[in-house]
């Protein structure tokens, strides 16, 4: 399989990465199927994207016709035998290995054989999700970066078993759809996970232990380091869940202290606040949502 071959492309999992995929994709010119488990899901992808493209054409980077053209090329479904269509698949779902597994299982059946399976997973092993399949060659990491449409980077992961030609198209793709690949090793974390996250999880112990209250935290990194964005806003743009998720990938892989997670982090999440997908986290997003 070589890039000119692929026409249509999988998107698994319509959430903030998955939808953000299926825009550049789509803006690259391939047709995209989208697929989730709800409706409710699919419409809040679709909205995500609508939001994202209408500040494109705000800023003059996209002409109307151009993001209406973008929508039409992508078709929702809640059917995962509808990624048989896909010359080439892109599974964003939860970081939870079983979830992946299952998936990577369901799509190992339904895709044709020479069809690459790429996740977007942002810390867990591309060799073991590779492994719940038979093509384990043709399973690859593509680790897109939130916000998808602004932020150039895609980590290109080499699992174990993962053949040199998977990885090169993988890159290909990455650069077709306007991006920045890097290549990596699946190691926890990769390359950006493994140094960003520990920074933003020292941000809230020392939120959790009143060095600075979360505006002063954040102000100081924007100030003092130049960071576009503070810590805490930060875990609220990724979702306080999913940065718990990598911790704990990395705490329990690397077997080591230093990745242990703030516990502000569990107790936000068992309160539902997740940041800006539910309106609050370290902030307060009500008003916007
Ligand atoms: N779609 C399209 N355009 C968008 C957008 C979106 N979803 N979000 C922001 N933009 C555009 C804005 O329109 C604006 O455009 P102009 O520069 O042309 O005016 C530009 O991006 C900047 O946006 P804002 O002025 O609203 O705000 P900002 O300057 O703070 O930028 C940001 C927003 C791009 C999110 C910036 O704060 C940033 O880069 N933050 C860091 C993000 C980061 O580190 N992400 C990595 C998270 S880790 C991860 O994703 C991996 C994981 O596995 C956990």
């Amino acid at each position: 399989m070589e890039i000119g071959d692929i026409g249509t492309v999988g998107v698994v999992g319509a959430g903030t990465m998955g939808s953000g995929i299926a825009q550049v994709a789509a803006t690259a010119g391939f047709k995209v199927v989208l697929r989730d488990i709800s409706d409710a899901a699919l419409d809040r992808g679709i909205k995500i994207i609508e939001r994202s493209l209408g500040k494109l054409t705000k800023k003059g980077k996209l002409s109307e016709e151009e993001a209406s053209g973008i929508l039409k090329r992508i078709s929702k479904t809640l059917d995962l035998q509808e990624m048989k269509r896909a010359d080439y698949v892109i599974e964003a779902a939860f970081e939870k290995m079983e979830v992946k597994k299952e998936i990577f299982g369901e799509l190992d059946k339904i895709c044709r054989p020479d069809v690459v399976l790429a996740s977007n997973t942002s810390s867990l092993s591309i060799t073991e999700i590779a492994a719940s399949t038979s093509r384990p060659e043709k399973v690859v990491g593509m680790h897109f970066f939130n916000p998808v449409p602004v932020l150039p980077l895609v980590e290109i992961v080499q699992g174990l078993t993962t053949s040199d030609e998977t990885v090169e198209l993988a890159y290909e793709v990455a650069k077709r759809f306007g991006k920045s690949p890097i290549k990596t090793k699946d190691q926890p974390g990769f390359i950006v996970n493994r140094i960003l996250v520990p920074y933003m999880n020292e941000a809230a112990f020392a939120y959790m232990e009143g060095v600075g209250s979360a505006e002063e935290i954040d102000q100081a990194m924007k100030w003092g380091a130049n960071m576009p964005i503070g810590p805490l806003a930060l875990f609220d743009l990724v979702g306080i869940d999913v940065a718990l998720d990598v911790l704990e990938v990395l705490y329990r892989e690397f077997g080591d202290p230093k990745f242990r997670p703030a516990p502000i982090l569990r107790q936000m999440v068992r309160a539902g606040r997740l940041g800006r997908k539910t309106g609050k986290g370290f902030f307060d997003y009500t008003e916007r949502v």
